[in-house]
């Protein structure tokens, strides 16, 4: 078994570079005699010569060129193993500040839950607003990520898919559409639907999908909120569109229903988004990647996620 140490590899490498005792010496700061002491247990150690002198110049014999390979190899992974380390380090006492939106709400907590049982020690700053704010947030830089359903094409962003996010039309029990299958799009223009806010990713998905078709959907009351919109649509208001991952409970406890329309759900997806180029610290991209590789899979798991969509 070979003995050597860290130090003594150091020093034969600087060597090794320099081809020379004193320009090594000088580098470590370390007297000439110190660093040929050095080499000669390293060379008894080994059982080989690491160095042959011709004339006033050394050079590495066979034995000093392989060492010299494999102490640049130790030195990588030990600089590796450094890096490994200090981003564990980073994730133990990490804080993530992620930003989203209303309707994501719904399934977001959990995937944190799950995050925060991994990495028990870190800290989570959670807000949830809607995509007007969230675009200001990400605009000001200050989130590390956001959840939104439609990233801005135009400001300088990167957005990653890792769900789908199906809009559908939910009723009342006792809608006389409740029961009905494949129900022309164009029949919607006949009922009345709560929308969400203006700045709401939802609703602008909503109008966009029914104004490219040539359609106009009569709305009643503005509802600022999922909850409050799912709650109108109970006490028989009017009709919601609004994201699957809302509307689980109520489904489950048999309070509203969906609508079987041709051409719905309105197929959208939910996107992890940071500022470009931002440097994202452990813990974020430890969350960005959870997300990204395992929330399809952990939200089929969950009695109450989203929807059974795979991951696209
Ligand atoms: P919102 O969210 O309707 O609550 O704004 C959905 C989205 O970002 O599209």
């Amino acid at each position: 078994m070979l003995h050597l140490t860290f130090r003594q590899l150091g020093i034969f490498e600087a060597v090794a570079r320099h081809l020379s005792y004193t320009r090594a010496a000088q580098e470590l700061h370390l007297s000439q005699p110190a660093v040929s002491m050095q080499i000669r247990q390293l060379e008894e150690n080994v059982g080989l010569p690491l160095f042959e002198q011709l004339g006033k110049k050394i050079y590495l014999t066979e034995a000093g060129r392989e060492l010299s390979h494999y102490g640049r190899v130790i030195e990588q992974q030990l600089s590796e193993a450094e890096s490994v380390l200090g981003e564990l380090k980073g994730l133990q006492r990490g804080k993530l500040r992620i930003s989203v939106a209303s309707t994501a709400n719904y399934f977001v907590p959990q995937l944190l839950a799950i995050f925060s049982r991994r990495f028990p020690t870190i800290t989570v700053s959670l807000d949830v607003t809607n995509r007007e704010t969230l675009l200001r947030q990400l605009g000001e830089n200050n989130v590390d990520l956001v959840v939104m359903g439609q990233p801005p094409v135009e400001a300088d962003v990167e957005a990653q898919i890792f769900m789908d996010n199906p809009l559908v039309v939910v009723a009342p029990l006792d809608h006389p559409l409740a029961n009905k299958k494949k129900i022309p799009l164009a029949r919607l223009q006949e009922e009345t639907f709560l929308v969400r806010e203006s700045g709401s990713g939802t609703r602008i998905a909503v109008e966009r999908f029914f104004s490219e078709r040539g359609m106009r959907l009569k709305t009643g009351m503005e509802v600022g909120s999922n909850e409050a919109i799912k709650q109108s649509v109970q006490a028989g208001l009017g009709l919601g569109l609004l994201s699957r991952a809302t509307i689980e409970q109520e489904l489950t406890l048999k309070r509203l229903v969906v609508l079987d329309v041709a051409y719905l759900p309105i197929m959208r997806h939910w996107y992890v988004v940071h500022r470009k180029g931002k440097r994202l610290s452990a813990v974020a991209e430890a969350f960005k990647q959870f997300m990204l590789k395992e929330s399809a899979g952990l939200m089929d798991e969950e009695p109450h996620g989203p929807s059974k969509n795979k991951k696209r």
